[in-house]
């Protein structure tokens, strides 16, 4: 009994030792990335950014990311025009929100929608959902499929600036399906031509998720205590993404594709914090 307990007891040990060296190499790895580090000050960009009577429209408003991007959008009032795009309405308490347009949509019908997607200068997607929940086929209908078309009718809608919520590890050449699907997507949407077209690829959100998802609830368990330690090894807290879709969106960058990887959007996510 003795000797059962003092195994159970070194293999914990080397797990616990393992994880912590495999979070130590993502860290350093993920600080290897290149970073522009903004010299400009985001709250005179913003200023800026308001006085183009800009609008915009979001994609997945209801789900965790698009919550807090919503607020901060409403908060910031950086858009003359904010419209959501989604399966079903919303209703919100805050009088802040009561001049949010929403447009309730089929996804299956679509192109019966192309209405919706006309005129927003900025577009940011956070849709998607997972194979637990959808099936593979479901999971590649609304990861791939539903997204791909709606940056479809926005760039025929007249969207200019195009963001979508990827996930770390996107590679279209990956044996995993999570990962192939964001990969493809990513790639089908960068044909599309964007006159800009960002791509943010977060670590695991850290969030209080409303909804069940006992998989993400024990690795968000298991992160909570690295994060605060390594805040990008493995994880990234969900206000971050969020800030740093907007602080990105301010910022008038050279490139036409970018791809913000975890580290990055932490960063910038930082210095988005008001
Ligand atoms: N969770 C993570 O740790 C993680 C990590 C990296 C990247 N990501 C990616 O980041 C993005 C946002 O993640 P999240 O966790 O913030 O999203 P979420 O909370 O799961 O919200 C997903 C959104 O997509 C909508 N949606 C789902 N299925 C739909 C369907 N069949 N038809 C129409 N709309 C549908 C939801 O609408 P309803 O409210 O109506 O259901 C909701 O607005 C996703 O693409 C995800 O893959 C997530």
């Amino acid at each position: 009994m003795i000797v059962f307990e003092s195994s159970c007891c070194r293999v914990s040990c080397f797990l616990a030792l393992l994880v912590v060296l495999i979070a130590v190499a993502l860290q350093i790895l993920g600080n290897s990335e290149p970073i522009e580090v903004l010299s400009m000050d985001l709250n005179s960009l913003e200023e800026t950014y308001r006085g183009g009577n800009k609008s915009c429209f979001i994609l997945g408003a209801s789900g965790e990311t698009g919550k807090v991007l919503l607020k901060e959008i409403v908060e910031r009032k950086l858009f003359s025009r904010i419209t959501l795009i989604g399966r079903r309405q919303l209703t919100f308490e805050d009088k802040a929100y009561e001049n949010v347009a929403q447009e309730v949509v089929d996804f299956e019908k679509l192109d019966d929608h192309a209405a919706a997607f006309q005129g927003h200068d900025v577009g940011y997607c956070c849709l998607g959902t997972t194979k637990a929940k959808a099936g593979t086929e479901g999971f590649i209908r609304v990861d791939h499929d539903y997204v791909l078309k709606s940056a479809e009718l926005a760039k025929a809608g007249g969207c200019s600036h195009f963001n979508l919520e990827s996930s770390k590890g996107a590679d279209k050449t990956s044996s995993f399906l999570y990962l192939k699907v964001k990969g493809q997507v990513e790639a089908d949407i960068e044909q599309l031509d964007f006159e800009r077209y960002s791509v943010f690829r977060p670590a695991v959100l850290m969030v209080d998720r409303e909804e069940s998802r006992p998989a993400e609830w024990m690795a968000r368990k298991f992160l909570g205590a690295f994060s605060s330690v390594f805040p990008t090894a493995m994880s990234i807290p969900i206000g971050s993404v969020a800030r740093a879709m907007l602080a990105n969106t301010l910022i008038q960058g050279e490139k036409k594709v970018e791809i913000l990887e975890n580290k990055a959007i932490y960063d910038l996510g930082q210095k988005g914090e008001k």
